[in-house]
């Protein structure tokens, strides 16, 4: 059973999401393909416009596919690679959705540009692209491209948070990758928008550490909305 977790403004994911360029933002550049594929940026938007219609959902689902790429390894598109024991199979990745959008925009860019953009740059254009259809066009942000696509994708290498953690546990998750407190403030902020499965948060709404209760630490009425859903 999936809980909506809200569908409000996602400008501050938006803003957010460029943190993940501290590891080679140097490199990056807005119109990195102005010269070999110039029209990269309006065929994934046709193609991501044309998607969005059908199902809104794709929005929060690129959100996570975007995060999940890029906590592991950066974000080199090495979540994409299919293979026994690649990131797709370790566990927090077996419910990210969208792969199929991006298999349809890389198909689309190479009919026009063979072999000349990369699945990453895809992602974080893709993921732009949504979360500006997602809040009515009001967050459209320049991306820079440039971005390498890994070739070595290993379920063992992926390291997501659990949810289970405390938030200093988090944040410390967070810090390894150079990401402030601030940034996982706002990163989480994407949780704005998506689901969640109950099984998750049952425990915190109906006993918390086997105490019959829900978790003190809650906001009430948020516990109250929640049991209701
Ligand atoms: C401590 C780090 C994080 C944890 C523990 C976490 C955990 C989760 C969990 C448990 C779900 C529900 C999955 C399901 O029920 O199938 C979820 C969904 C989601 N997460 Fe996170 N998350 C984290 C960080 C982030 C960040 C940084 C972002 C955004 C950049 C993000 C974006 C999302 C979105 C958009 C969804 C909804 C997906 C959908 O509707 O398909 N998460 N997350």
């Amino acid at each position: 059973m999936a809980v909506n977790i809200s569908t409000t403004s996602v400008l501050i994911l938006s803003l957010a999401l460029l943190s993940f360029g501290h590891c080679c933002y140097g490199q990056l550049r807005v119109g990195f393909y102005n010269k070999d594929c110039r029209n990269v940026e309006n065929i994934v938007s046709r193609v991501v416009g044309e998607a969005f219609f059908k199902d809104p959902s794709l929005a929060p689902a690129m959100i996570r596919l975007y995060f999940h790429d890029c906590f592991s390894n950066g974000c080199d598109a090495s979540l994409l690679l299919d293979g026994t024991s690649s990131e797709k199979k370790a566990s927090p990745n077996l419910s990210v959705r969208g792969y199929e959008l991006i298999d349809d925009i890389k198909t689309a860019v190479e009919l026009e540009c063979n072999g000349i953009v990369s699945c990453a740059d895809i992602i974080a254009l893709a993921t732009r692209d949504l979360v500006t259809l997602a809040s009515g066009g009001k967050t459209w942000y320049a991306i820079p491209t440039g971005r390498f696509d890994g070739t070595v994708s290993l379920a063992s290498s992926v390291d997501l948070p659990s949810p289970r953690l405390t938030v200093s546990q988090t944040a410390d998750n967070f810090f390894d990758r150079k990401l402030s407190l601030t940034d996982m403030v706002l990163l989480l902020g994407g949780h704005t928008i998506g689901v969640t499965h109950c099984s998750f948060i049952m425990d915190r709404l109906y006993n918390f550490q086997n105490t019959k209760q829900s978790d003190p630490s809650m906001d009430s009425k948020l516990v109250q909305e929640l049991k209701l859903k």
